[in-house]
Parts: C-alpha cells; sequence; structure tokens
C-alpha cells in the first residue's frame, strides 16, 4: 500500500523583516546574512499569533467538508507550546471543528516533531486506509535581539495530511534515526528564548546527517545517483547547503548540477521565512514541489534533525498524481502582499509578551483568520474571523 503526504500547506504571518536592514543595525555585513548565513527576509510573529492559532491559519486551507469525518487523529508537533498540560492539537481540533471521534496530541523533540508524527501518521494509515492524519509543525524561533541566533530567528506552521494514495510523496519504508543527550540548543521552561551552542549545534548536525546517510543507504542499497532532489531541516539555508556538500562528492558532475538546482529549489521560500523550527523541513519540502521540475517516482531524500538531538533520513518518491507548482501562486501573493517592518517596528513586536494572566489584546493589525484575542481566567481566547 502506498501511503504519504497527500495535502501540504504553510502559514505565517505577514509581518517580516528586510535582513539587510538588521544587517545595517547590527553593523554586520549584509552578504554574511545573504551568503554566509543564506536568510534574506524573516517572518516577524506578532502577540496575536500562537503556535496554535499559526497551525489553524495553515491547516484550514487543506480541511474541507470532504476529509473532515476521515481525519482520526491530530498530531501537533511543536516546541513553542503554549500549556505544560493540554496539548495544542486538542485547541486546534476545536478551532478547526473536527469531529469528537479523535486523537489529539502534542508531540516535542525540538524541530523533529512533525518528522515524529509523519512516522506515527504513517503507521496508522497502514493499519487503517480509510482514514486520514493531520500532521503539524508550529512553531515560534526566538533567540533575542543582538544574539548571533538572531538572523536566524522566524516562524510559521506547516499542516499535512497523510492518507493512502497520496497525490504529493509516497513514503518508503526505510528510514534510519540517530538520537543522543546533548546539549547543543534547548530552551528551559522558564525561558521565552532558546539557549544556543551556535557551532557546535552545526557540527552535531552535519555529524548527524553523515551518520543516518550512511545506515539508510546499508539498509536500503540506495546511493545519491537514486535521489533526484535533498530537502533539509533549515534553521538556516546555509545549514542545508553544508549538509548537501557533505555529501555532494558521491554524485557525478551531472548529477552534482541536478542535485544543487533543486537544492535551490528547496530553499527559495525558507530564505524568505526564516526558522520555524518543526515545519522547516516541509516548508523546504514545498519550496521544492513548487520550484524544481520533478516527474513521478522520482526520490527526494529527507533530513530532519531536532537539537538535543535527534537525526532522521527518510525518502519518497514523487505521486503519479502530483500536480506540480500547485501552491506557487498562493505563495507569489503571500510574498508580494506582506508588510515589511522596520528594524525598530521589529523590535517593538518582539518584545511585546503576554502578561501572565488576564488581557485583551488589540487584533486589528493582525488580518489573519485565526488571532489569539487574550487570556481570561488562565484560559487562551481565540477568535475564528470565517
Ligand atoms: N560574506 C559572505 N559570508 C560571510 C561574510 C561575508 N561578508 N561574513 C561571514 N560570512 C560567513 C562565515 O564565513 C560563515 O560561513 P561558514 O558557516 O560557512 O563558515 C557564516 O557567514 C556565518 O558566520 P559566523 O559563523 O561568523 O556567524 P555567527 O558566529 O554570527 O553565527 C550561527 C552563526 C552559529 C549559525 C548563529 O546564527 C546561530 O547560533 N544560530 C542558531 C543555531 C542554529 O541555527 N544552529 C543550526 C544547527 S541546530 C538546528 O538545526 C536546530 C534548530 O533549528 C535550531
Amino acid at each position: 500500500m502506498q501511503i504519504g503526504i497527500d495535502q501540504l500547506a504553510f502559514y505565517t504571518p505577514q509581518t517580516y523583516l528586510d535582513l539587510t536592514d538588521l544587517a545595517h543595525a547590527r553593523d554586520e555585513d549584509p552578504d554574511k546574512y545573504r551568503i554566509g548565513i543564506g536568510q534574506s527576509e524573516q517572518a516577524v510573529i506578532p502577540v496575536t499569533q500562537d503556535a496554535v492559532t499559526l497551525a489553524a491559519n495553515a491547516a484550514s486551507q487543506i480541511i474541507d467538508q470532504d476529509n473532515r469525518q476521515q481525519i482520526a487523529m491530530v498530531l501537533f508537533g511543536t516546541e513553542s507550546g503554549i500549556d505544560n498540560s493540554k496539548s495544542a492539537a486538542v485547541y486546534l481540533k476545536r478551532l478547526l471543528n473536527l469531529p469528537d471521534n479523535l486523537r489529539t496530541v502534542e508531540l516535542k523533540q525540538a524541530c523533529y516533531g512533525a518528522t515524529a508524527g509523519l512516522q506515527f501518521a504513517h503507521d496508522y494509515v497502514l493499519l487503517h486506509p480509510d482514514k486520514q492524519v493531520l500532521v503539524i509543525g508550529s512553531d515560534i524561533a526566538r533567540y533575542g535581539l543582538n544574539t548571533p541566533g538572531e538572523v536566524t530567528q522566524g516562524g510559521g506552521a506547516v499542516a499535512m495530511t497523510i492518507t493512502a494514495d497520496p497525490r504529493l510523496l509516497i513514503l518508503d519504508d526505510a528510514s534510519a534515526f540517530h538520537s543522543e543527550d546533548i546539549m547543543d540548543f534547548w530552551r528551559p521552561l522558564y525561558r521565552r528564548e532558546a539557549l544556543v551552542d551556535g557551532r557546535y549545534s552545526e557540527n552535531v548536525y552535519i555529524d548527524f546527517f553523515k551518520a543516518v546517510w550512511q545506515d539508510y543507504q546499508g539498509q536500503t542499497g540506495r546511493s545519491i545517483a537514486d535521489f533526484t532532489a535533498f530537502a533539509f531541516h533549515l534553521p538556516f539555508t546555509k545549514m542545508g547547503l553544508k549538509g548537501l556538500r557533505a555529501i555532494l562528492p558521491e554524485a557525478t558532475a551531472a548529477q552534482q548540477e541536478t542535485l544543487m538546482q533543486n537544492f535551490e529549489a528547496s530553499r527559495s521560500y525558507n530564505r524568505r521565512v526564516g526558522n520555524l523550527y518543526t515545519g522547516s523541513l516541509y516548508l523546504s519540502l514545498r519550496s521544492l514541489f513548487d520550484n524544481a521540475t520533478l516527474h513521478t517516482g522520482q526520490r527526494i531524500g529527507l533530513f530532519s534533525y531536532g537539537s538535543g538531538a535527534e537525526g532522521e533520513f527518510l525518502s519518497g518518491t514523487i505521486s503519479p498524481e502530483f500536480d506540480s507548482k500547485s501552491s506557487q501562486q498562493w505563495f507569489e501573493h503571500f510574498f508580494a502582499s506582506r508588510k515589511q517592518l522596520s528594524v525598530a517596528e521589529y523590535e517593538a513586536v518582539f518584545n511585546r509578551q503576554l502578561p501572565a494572566h488576564d488581557v485583551l489584546l488589540d487584533t486589528s493589525d493582525d488580518d489573519a483568520r485565526f488571532v489569539l484575542k487574550g487570556i481570561q481566567h488562565d484560559q487562551r481566547q481565540y477568535l475564528d474571523r470565517s
């Protein structure tokens, strides 16, 4: 049976920062950000959006009357949870009016959570082929003003439906994973911003990628020649380039050219949004789908990395029903209608924090369908403007 990603939608707010402006404000060479880091713009997340509303704004694009009753589980990957007890998935279930006969769970392992969801969903659909699973990756990446990580912030959500006979990517059964308890990036419960050992985190990312790539090849007998493209977790797009370069010498010159072209296609959206932690690999996959020329049966490799750390290499083939560039117009419209913030405006948004207790927020600047309108009796209040 063929199981995989049937639909893949994305959402992030319409406010963004141009990283050339940030470079000037931080006294850095803009080429360090644009080329050295590989980022040109960054989504700025207002206080009226959290992991739940970002997810609802993404998932509402792919949940409709046709598939609502078929959804059996919501697996919500995030490291930006809003509650230590309730899962973000159960809030999302209500906002999307999903039926009550549903499993709702939040999954956490840094940026790896959505990949765990994808694999658990795959196994569930294998046993229940008439059902669908909604998998979410939703986060807000925050390092702090004037930190080395600032240029790698961002945020947003991806939503995927996992089904039998999927229209986008058919997942292969084989995958390779690797887990070690290390401190490259973490966020203690009392902090809003991540702590990170930057260069170490980059080295661990590459070490994990090499380990799972080798394991995968041993399991499957496949080599780099079997792949048309690789999509990487992209905390910043140069990171994926470093990953690709680590294995590129294994390919012929012609294959190298194709893989590099497709890598450029896979980082086009991420360059302009920044890190969305759990969703980054899947935004990159969306970018690849929309901006590369892909054909039925071609194999794509995916490297998922979550600090702390978990790495997984998985793969899939392009579905016979693949609708090439299906969301390209959506993204063109989205990027064209964004509002650019000055560095001062971005800093003001960044510093705006939710109070610990009750508050009513001004949502007039946020035109999303789902917004956080405040906190009442320690309970988040959401608004659906549809
Ligand atoms: N023109 C072109 N390139 C330039 C340049 C210029 N004028 N000036 C500098 N560069 C290059 C540097 O040579 C360097 O390239 P290499 O990485 O290829 O050596 C690159 O720009 C970055 O320069 P620095 O290393 O000096 O940058 P930095 O010390 O300011 O920090 C960082 C970079 C460590 C990535 C930092 O932004 C950071 O800590 N980010 C957050 C952590 C992170 O994303 N880690 C990734 C792995 S962990 C993960 O994947 C999970 C997750 O989502 C967080």
